[in-house]
């Protein structure tokens, strides 16, 4: 069984993802609007992806059968500066994810909790490439700067996205 400050830790990474899931869906809309389709899907997916980190952890909660309490959800940013400065705000909110599965992974070990510690694990992973994801179009943007043509074929590339954790093509 679990403890309370795990099950604690592993409800309030269930808002954090859908947190996630919907500060992503915020800065599609962000994109949608800026008429920049490739951005806004890339962004979609990754609210699609925050969606099923949410639900795998709820999933975990109640195959150890301990209570899932859902938290309330805080209003996204509706606006960026910048694509730029879209992605560098993706970025710091997917290193504080990481922080705080790393938390989790820490109270597993502490308590010895072994199931945890393995689900965390993937997280682990998965965390990795989430970062790798998101400082990869950082990495293009900053290339990019100020040209618009090159953001356009940018927002092409990354339109066609197509799996987990990569921009596609
Ligand atoms: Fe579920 Fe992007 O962290």
């Amino acid at each position: 069984m679990a403890s309370t400050a795990v099950v604690k830790a592993i409800n309030d990474q269930i808002a954090m993802e859908f947190k996630a899931a919907y500060t992503y869906l915020s800065m599609s809309a962000y994109f949608e609007n800026k008429n920049l389709p490739g951005f806004a899907r890339w962004m979609r997916m990754q609210y699609e992806e925050e969606l099923a980190h949410a639900l795998r952890l709820f999933d975990f909660l109640t195959d150890l059968g301990a209570r899932v309490e859902l938290q309330q959800i805080p209003q996204p940013p509706a606006d960026y500066d910048s694509t730029l400065a879209a992605f560098q705000a993706a970025l710091q909110h997917e290193q504080k994810v990481t922080a705080s599965i790393n938390k989790i992974y820490d109270l597993a070990v502490k308590e010895s909790h072994y199931p945890t510690q393995l689900q965390m694990q993937w997280f682990v992973n998965e965390q990795v490439e989430e970062e790798k994801s998101v400082g990869d179009v950082i990495s293009q943007l900053q290339l990019v700067g100020d040209n618009g043509p090159a953001l356009l074929m940018l927002d092409k590339q990354l339109g066609g996205r197509t799996g987990e954790g990569g921009e596609g093509p």
